[in-house]
């Protein structure tokens, strides 16, 4: 294990009133020897280097990791030697270490054998189902573990595209509804495997504004301000949670969102591009930034239908004001509407602007709005009605089978008959709003 330094230079520093930005690094650095994360010590020239304790030497600095778990050639002696070198850290690290080729990060949905092991077959089995396809990882496949009976949603990455940031930000953000929990990863061959909690009943950010809004703008238009209010309000949560933990989601994107159909409660999902917001001096503003214009850019994707080609347009457009002209343009909503929405755009985008100024970062204010002009009485009707008009093959599915079955057995012919039932059914919307079942909508993490 080795130290990280840093040099540092403190002379003038006496007696002169320092920048915010300088006073800002100046205050983390004392933070972090009082804290014993770091200490000074002079160099052979005098300098005054900060070292950093338990931070690891990055080892096999010259590893290609496109070849990882292959052997390899070299083209020279040379290239040879180094090869071998790289190869024989390796292995050193492994038998000093004990390095495990796994870590079971929540032992009641995994148990391993005694021996540590897990494998198809004996520990687990692997479904017929599968859950997604990942760009990066390949099909999203479900595993259910033999011991704990857990079915697990389990994601593959080559270990050229792994980034540790994703198990590291995962870890952090620990057990929250906002995310999935992850159950396990580990290597295996040049692939890391990732068990995670499986979504039930999961739809995509993505497919619900492809495919689902329709359904909410032809059958409930009066719902979809406060729906998709109600969205922001989740998507921001989630990601003020992952910022309060000092981690930036960097891919917030409407496949990376979903939605349990069962609960409307979103989840976050997909930590393969998460960097941490605050490293040693560094502030990582771009990701704070990015993230909070990517929520705003999926809340005017599910509310007006708008998709800003990419977050550079979603801030030309606001800095420029020409959002106000898209605004104007888009129909089917009222003057009213269009000035809160502008307004709270308005409102999300200024925490990302000043980092010298209080509150940056901070979305608690839009939240707090959010929840004020949602009509807090009003919340759970209107998520009642949304799950109902937006999923209904969910939700209506056991109940046309029934429909269909006691037609069947009373006239044994009308099929006519039935399909008329189960239409009239699918535009009522208050047997609608009643069939979504009581204690699932009191399980809502979003309680406004
Ligand atoms: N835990 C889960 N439960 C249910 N479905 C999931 C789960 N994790 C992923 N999925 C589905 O699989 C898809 C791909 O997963 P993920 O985003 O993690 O892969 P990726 O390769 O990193 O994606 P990207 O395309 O963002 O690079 C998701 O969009 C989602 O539809
Ligand atoms: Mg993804």
């Amino acid at each position: 294990m080795m130290a990280n330094t840093t040099n540092v230079c403190f002379e003038g520093m006496q007696g002169t009133s320092l920048s915010p930005s300088t006073e800002e690094h100046f205050n983390f650095l004392l933070q972090a020897v009082q804290a014993g994360e770091a200490h000074l010590q002079q160099d052979n020239d005098g300098k005054v280097q900060i070292v950093y304790e338990n931070e690891k030497r990055i080892p096999l600095t010259h590893v290609d990791k496109s070849k990882a778990h292959t052997i390899q050639e070299g083209k020279t002696a040379e290239d040879v030697r180094i090869r071998v070198d790289v190869c024989l850290e390796m292995i050193e690290a492994i038998k000093e270490t004990r390095t495990p080729s796994g870590v079971v990060i929540d032992r009641s949905k995994v148990q391993t054998s005694a021996q540590g092991k897990y494998e198809e077959g004996k520990q687990f089995e692997r479904l017929q189902e599968v859950l997604g396809k990942g760009n990066c990882a390949g099909d999203i496949v479900v595993v259910k573990d033999n011991k704990t009976g857990t079915e697990h949603a389990v994601k593959t990455v080559m270990i050229s595209e792994f980034s540790p940031d994703e198990v590291r930000a995962w870890v952090n953000l620990g057990e929250s509804e906002s995310f999935p929990s992850l159950y396990l990863f580990r290597l295996i061959d040049n692939k890391i495997v990732l068990h995670m909690e499986k979504i039930e009943h999961g739809v995509t950010l993505d497919d619900i504004i492809n495919q689902h809004m329709a359904n909410l703008w032809q059958k409930a238009p009066d719902l979809i301000r406060p729906f998709s209010l109600c969205m922001f309000h989740g998507l921001l949560s989630a990601v003020k949670e992952m910022h309060d933990k000092n981690w930036s989601h960097c891919d917030l994107h409407g496949g990376n969102v979903m939605m349990t159909k069962d609960t409307m409660t979103l989840k976050m999902l997909d930590f393969g591009m998460a960097k941490p917001l605050r490293q040693g001096f560094n502030f990582n503003h771009d990701g704070l930034k990015n993230d909070i214009l990517n929520a705003i850019r999926l809340f005017c994707g599910l509310y007006i239908g708008q998709d800003f080609e990419n977050n550079f347009v979603l801030e030309r457009e606001i800095k420029s004001g020409t959002l106000k002209k898209t605004l104007l343009e888009t129909s089917g909503l009222k003057e009213s509407e269009k000035d809160e929405l502008l307004q709270l755009i308005a409102m999300t985008y200024h925490v990302t602007q000043d980092p010298k100024q209080a509150g940056y970062g901070d979305t608690t204010p839009v939240l707090e709005h959010i929840e004020h002009t949602v009509y807090p009485d009003k919340m759970k009707d209107v998520l009642r009605k949304a799950a109902a008009i937006l999923f209904p093959d969910y939700y209506y599915g056991a109940r046309d089978i029934d429909l269909q079955a006691r037609a069947e057995v009373t006239d044994g012919r009308g099929d006519r008959e039935d399909e008329d039932k189960v239409d009239a059914f699918e535009f009522d919307l208050d047997a609608a709003a009643a069939a979504v079942p009581e204690e699932l909508l009191n399980r809502l993490r979003i309680s406004l």
